[in-house]
């Protein structure tokens, strides 16, 4: 059986870790993808020389040529501006909505059934952009955030209750933005239910409240810290893990910017939500019930994404 053929577009931070990641789990063979002259090809050959250490057998090839792209079963799109300090993720949208249309295009020509994952900021847009140049089905095109804002949020949550990030389940849900919905009722440690860990003294309100205002400024707290571009390791693992279930038809259930067809009351946008990743990409949309404090924040997030979409209409006629 032939390998599976990753394509990552966009070899800056993110891209070079998630084809480290791919080639260390040998999930296929892996084209890195960039504008940039040699920075694709470089990464591609320092990687291609820790496979006699690691013991991993993977083809990686760095290219500028889409058509090096060809027959990619999955496409995870990094291409784009990173936010800086002091910049927020929709202050991206101009400069990134130029680069989804080339590399739509370049996705629809030469590599229309793969499983394309987004990460590129202002997420929710972005993805949703993506999807609209590149003219995909929609369950195939997916958005990667809440994998990585519930990861940040169950690492807080381990840290609280010092116990092992395996048992700390939790959701994200909402846009990728200041706005998003950390969802206290469904994250459990070992299944219990982070609102009862407070009626049992574990923790208190304050503390998962102060959790919650974390997590949401998750992203900006790395941007901080770095000086100089954002997250890339847990971005990456993130992608890497919806990838995974896509590829392996595992089925995971995770949240992701998923497009919406009346589901939680939402039509034609891109918003976290649960799904069921597997072969045939976004399986199924998860609704969950939300209390009325989780159920408001997901309005407020939804509103912030389509005051975006509105924004992206207006920079590029073609998507009105
Ligand atoms: N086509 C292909 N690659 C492009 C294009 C394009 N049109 N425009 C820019 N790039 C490349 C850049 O050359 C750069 O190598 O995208 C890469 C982005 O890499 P980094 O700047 O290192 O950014 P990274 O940290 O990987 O983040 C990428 O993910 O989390 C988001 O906000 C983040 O939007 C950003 C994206």
């Amino acid at each position: 059986m032939a390998r599976k053929k990753l394509a990552m577009i966009g070899s800056g931070m993110i891209g070079g870790t998630l084809a480290h990641l791919a080639a260390m789990k040998e999930l296929g063979d892996v084209v890195l993808f960039d504008i940039a002259d040699g920075l694709p090809q470089g990464k591609a050959l320092d990687l291609s020389q820790a496979g006699p250490v690691e013991g991993f057998d993977a083809k990686l090839k760095g290219t500028s040529d889409y058509a090096d792209i060809a027959g990619a079963d999955v496409c995870i799109v990094t291409a784009g501006v990173p936010r800086k300090d002091g910049m927020s993720r929709d202050d991206l949208l101009g400069i990134n909505l130029k680069v989804m249309k080339a590399v739509g295009e370049g996705i629809k020509q030469h590599a229309p059934n793969a499983f394309v994952i987004c990460i590129t900021n202002p997420l929710d847009a972005m993805v949703w952009a993506l999807r609209e140049f590149s003219g995909l089905p929609h369950n195939m095109v997916v958005g990667m955030a809440g994998v990585l804002d519930s990861a940040r949020f169950r690492h807080f949550l381990a840290d609280e209750f010092n116990v092992s990030v395996e048992d700390v389940t939790a959701f994200v849900l909402g846009g990728h933005g200041d706005t998003m919905v950390p969802v206290v009722q469904y994250s459990t440690v070992a299944g219990i239910p982070v609102p009862d860990l407070v009626e049992m003294g574990w923790t208190t309100q304050d503390k998962i409240d102060a959790i919650v205002k974390r997590t949401r400024g998750g992203g900006g707290e790395i941007v901080k810290l770095l000086g100089n571009g954002s997250a890339f390791y847990a971005p990456a693992t993130s992608a890497i893990a919806m990838a995974e279930s896509f590829l392996k038809d595992k089925k995971r259930v995770l949240p992701a910017a998923a497009h919406l067809t009346g589901q939680y009351g939402v039509d034609d946008l891109y918003v976290g939500v649960p799904v069921v990743i597997g072969e045939g990409g976004v399986e199924r949309i998860v609704e969950i019930k939300l209390d009325a404090e989780a159920k408001q924040g997901f309005q407020v997030s939804v509103d912030a994404v389509k005051e975006l979409l509105d924004a992206c209409k207006e920079l590029d006629g073609s998507l009105a």
